[in-house]
């Protein structure tokens, strides 16, 4: 089968186009032929740098690298135990994350338990976009967020991956949602159903904001800080890349008495299941702004890096 496979981590010219065998399934596995995946930050992130591959991926010794996670396709086979898919079921999921997924390859080996069932109405692109990211938003709003309806949810990078899909979950649980983003992602985010637009650039949302119940923030460096005062006295704040262990944050935390989380989103068939629920129902739906053939996978390493992603960047396999 055909398989990027990543070299030397650095610049997208180790990201190479290679044959290399089909991969054996166990017996809880499902081998699935790939027609979409979907493209990540931290896809870039393993691919340029030692730590993070050792981080995210912790390859064998010698063990060839295959980078990426979210993938939908069509099942090819099932391994022994198997009971939830047959051949020709179309499947989607975040597959062994943090593990090797192994995503950018024609076929790939994933548990049975982390895929759920694409809906009819939903493209190959669309749900291979609806994977890492989405189960993030959903991961940050329902299992650590605990968001209730009428509550008020601030949603940083609403325009993004992880922040369109959270703007839609938000809606879907009830929340009035505010979601920050730049001047040209206004519209697409008021028309994702938030409630209120916050651009990044020209506005100050701790000043705008005080009260929010629960605050994700996808942001690095002291833009946590920020995120502390918009978020009310015994709120809540998930935040995706910044740990609450730095003494002075912690000390923020503790004096406004809130939960404090840094999300490191898994693997989770359920979540998967919950997810491909709103995409058939058309509550949640994946904005795919850029889609690139398997060939050019580095076009859409070159694409997320920017981190000015609208939706979702995927790419496809015949
Ligand atoms: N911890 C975890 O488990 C986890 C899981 C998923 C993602 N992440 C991380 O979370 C971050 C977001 O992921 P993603 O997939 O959503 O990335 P993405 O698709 O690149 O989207 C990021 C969005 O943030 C917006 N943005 C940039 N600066 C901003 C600012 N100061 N204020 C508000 N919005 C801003 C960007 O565009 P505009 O500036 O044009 O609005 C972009 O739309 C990444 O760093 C990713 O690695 C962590």
């Amino acid at each position: 089968m055909r398989a990027i496979t990543l070299a030397n981590n650095g610049g997208t010219e180790n990201l190479i186009l290679t044959q290399i065998p089909t991969p054996k399934i166990n017996e809880n596995e499902v081998l699935v032929r790939v027609k979409a995946i979907g493209i990540n930050p931290v896809d870039a992130f393993v691919r340029n740098h030692q730590f993070a591959l050792e981080m995210f991926i912790k390859p064998q010794p010698g063990e060839t690298v295959i980078i990426g996670w979210d993938i939908s396709g069509v099942v090819e086979a099932v391994g022994r135990q198997v009971t939830l898919w047959k051949p020709g079921d179309e499947v989607f999921g975040m597959v062994n994350f943090r593990g090797h997924g192994k995503a950018y390859a024609e076929y790939v080996a994933a548990p049975a338990d982390q895929l759920a069932l694409k809906p009819e109405n939903v493209s190959h692109e669309e749900a291979a976009a609806a994977t890492l990211a989405a189960l993030t938003a959903w991961q940050a709003l329902v299992t650590y967020g605990k968001v209730k309806a009428g509550e008020k949810v601030l949603i940083h990078g609403a325009g993004g991956g992880v922040g369109h899909y959270a703007v839609q979950i938000a809606k879907h649980l009830g929340a009035y949602v505010i979601g920050t983003g730049s001047a040209s992602k206004k519209d697409f985010i008021l028309g994702l159903g938030a409630d209120r637009f916050i651009d990044h650039a020209s506005e100050q949302f701790e000043t705008i904001v005080n009260d929010a119940d629960v605050v994700i923030d996808s942001l690095f460096g002291d833009h946590i800080f920020r995120s502390l005062e918009a978020v009310r006295e015994g709120g809540r704040i998930i935040a995706l890349l910044v740990p609450f262990t730095d003494e002075k944050l912690a000390g923020k935390v503790q004096e406004k008495n809130l939960y404090a989380h840094t999300l490191n989103v898994t693997s989770n068939g359920e979540h998967m299941q919950q997810l491909a629920a709103l995409l058939k129902s058309g509550e949640v739906r994946s904005h795919v702004s850029a889609s690139y053939p398997f060939e050019e996978i580095a076009q859409a390493h070159n694409a997320i890096e920017i981190g000015k992603t609208l939706g979702k960047i995927v790419v496809t396999l015949p």
